[in-house]
């Protein structure tokens, strides 16, 4: 069996649309998306429809929560308030009740899905969280693994209580220990910050205990060109391109 876990999308459909199709010619049984359909991105509405319409297990993100709640975007800094403003401008009744109706955490396959940091937080960046408390995690949680998102970087923690390493998670596959936990950060498929400007998710065999990191290249600056025609702040667009296209982009 084989799994591919997606998270944050950021209403680009470019990124989301390539990743799909690198999901079809890697022959998964089931998609996991872990939330964050909408923010930053042009294609709000497309993105969560195309999510709705793929029927896949999907959790819900903090942007997914600003949208059913704008008294959290209080929290948000002022670009990604300013994004989520015109979001909801752009998104239908349908699309809310969809969001209304995503849950925190999901599980399944003897792993757990949430946004943020387990068991359930929409809202807390794995990097928030002190080692002490990973290591208490690794003892208590039930799953054998936990996906995350939130970050937009890929990270592999492990531990079983008392040991814990903690590492990037780079493209390729990674052959999971028997005797340890794990919490996988997928990264973000449509607003990367891992230094590298492709689309990424994560394929898991829990067979064979594999995971395999995926980047898969998109159109990066048609996507970067609908959020600046959609008025939304220039640097989430920016932030869509290599490094070396920045400068003299805008
Ligand atoms: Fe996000």
């Amino acid at each position: 069996m084989r799994i591919a876990v997606i998270s944050d999308i950021h209403g680009n459909l470019d990124a989301l649309t390539a990743v799909l199709k690198d999901i079809d010619n890697c022959a998964v049984d089931h998609i996991v998306c872990l939330g964050d359909c909408i923010g930053y991105g042009a294609e709000p509405e497309a993105v969560v429809q195309r999510i709705a319409a793929l029927g896949c297990p999907t959790v819900l993100g903090n942007h997914d929560a600003a949208a059913l709640d704008p008294g959290v975007l209080d929290w948000f800094n002022t670009a990604a308030r300013r994004s989520m403003e015109l979001t909801m401008r752009l998104l239908s009744a349908r699309s809310l009740r969809f969001i209304a109706g995503l849950p925190e955490t999901i599980e399944r396959w003897d792993a757990r899905f949430v946004h943020g940091f387990p068991p359930d937080s929409v809202w807390r960046y794995l990097f928030q969280v002190s080692p002490e408390e990973i290591d208490e995690w690794f003892t208590v949680m039930p799953e054998r693994v936990c996906f995350v998102g939130h970050t937009h970087r890929l990270e592999l923690v492990s531990g079983d209580g008392e040991r814990r390493f903690r590492a990037g998670l780079p493209p390729g596959p990674v052959q999971l220990a028997s005797d340890l936990r794990y919490i996988v950060n997928v990264g973000s498929v449509g607003q990367p910050r891992d230094g590298t400007p492709e689309a990424k998710y994560v394929l898991w065999e829990p067979e064979c205990d594999r995971l395999v990191c995926r980047g898969v290249p998109y159109p990066y600056s048609a996507a970067a060109d609908k959020i600046l025609r959609a008025g939304m702040p220039e640097i989430h667009a920016l932030r869509l391109l290599p490094a070396s296209w920045q400068e003299n982009w805008l």
